[in-house]
């Protein structure tokens, strides 16, 4: 097959950034993507309604009134984020999300969460309020080892979607057997994002056989068994498991810094082209569509009525190479050849 189409892709877990970064980077993710679930880990984060619609104006503005994209948006929840302002944030029409980070495991993180049980009055007004619940799986405190944080974490996802019901979680960004595994054992309220580049990356493309900043996220990319776990579980047609690339673009010098690299990838502009490629080699392309598109559109059911013709995207079977630098960040792949590029279908 040299070219096919599908409905143009959700990004179910993307960084935007604010500022110059914001308008670099949110044409791209325009180009690729109808929608994406907008992180809030600012600074100042986004945790109020007047935080979120400010933030949703300046996305659209970046992205273009023309590209038609339309940011889903976040709030970050905090340790002293109050219950009762969860209510107020649910009836903002595209507010679908809060996002819990833990404390100091990834960038931006230094102002969040040690103790998940004490925020449980937060859950259940989420809960209560119809909202997702998003995930960064790595366990804080001293007593883990970087590697075991997201084994770690498992068993406060357990709890937490025994507690709450009815309330929709999704574990980012997972990179273990064991999560995949949880996932699955778990309830349909519980769901997972998969990144483009944790179906490529080891731990020693990390840091290991071969150094490289620019493979350095959080959670760090673990062992090959994982990695194969996780290409299963993408193309597994389950719909536990959609896309959510995580795009986290930093300016170079915050990735070429000897002490405290800034964690994150981005992968924006060739996550769909990479995709593709690795559904191909596994002969599920007939399973793409479903992975970047059905399974998040069912499992978030944003409100709002459609508004005309869902557009679409086409791939053509066509050599390029990644750019080296754009904007003053340096892409996932950057200098490499892809063989599928991505067009708009008019
Ligand atoms: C993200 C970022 O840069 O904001 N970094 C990353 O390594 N993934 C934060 C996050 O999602 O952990
Ligand atoms: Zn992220």
């Amino acid at each position: 097959m040299d070219q096919f189409t599908i409905q143009k892709p959700w990004d179910m877990h993307v960084h935007l950034r604010d500022g110059e970064m914001l308008k670099t980077v949110a044409p791209i993710t325009a180009r690729y993507f109808a929608r994406a679930l907008v992180m809030p880990n600012l600074t100042p984060p986004i945790r109020t309604n007047d935080d979120v619609s400010r933030y949703q104006q300046e996305i659209l503005a970046a992205s273009g009134p023309g590209s038609g994209f339309k940011p889903l948006m976040t709030f970050k929840i905090l340790p002293d984020t109050d219950p009762h302002s969860i209510a107020e944030l649910a009836q903002m029409k595209d507010v679908v999300a809060g996002k819990a980070y833990p404390k100091g495991l990834t960038h931006n993180a230094e102002d969040g969460i040690e103790d998940y049980f004490a925020l449980r009055d937060v859950f259940a007004a989420m809960e209560k309020h119809n909202l997702v619940l998003c995930l960064h799986g790595e366990m804080p405190g001293t007593h883990i080892r970087g590697r075991d944080r997201e084994r770690a974490f498992l068993r406060t996802l357990c709890f937490l979607a025994r507690t709450f019901p009815n309330l929709r979680i999704v574990l980012e960004h997972i990179t273990t057997v064991e999560a995949v595994e949880t996932v699955l054992r778990l309830p349909d309220t519980v769901a997972a994002t998969v990144t483009a580049h944790h179906l490529l990356l080891t731990h020693d493309d990390v840091g290991g056989d071969r150094m490289c900043p620019n493979h350095y996220c959080k959670p760090v990319a673990k062992d090959p068994a994982d990695r194969d776990a996780l290409i299963q579980a993408a193309i597994s047609g389950c719909p536990k498991f959609f896309f959510g690339s995580d795009s986290a673009p930093h300016p170079r010098e915050g990735k070429t810094r000897l002490y405290d690299c800034c964690a994150g990838i981005f992968t924006a502009p060739v996550a769909l082209p990479l995709l593709v490629e690795i559904f191909e080699r596994h002969h599920a392309l007939d399973r793409l569509e479903s992975f970047v598109y059905d399974f998040a559109v069912q499992f978030y059911h944003p409100r709002g009525p459609a508004t005309g013709f869902p557009p679409k995207l086409r791939f053509v079977k066509d050599q390029w190479t990644v750019p080296e630098e754009i904007g003053g960040i340096v892409p996932f792949y950057a200098g490499q050849e892809l063989s599928w590029r991505v067009e708009e279908v008019k």
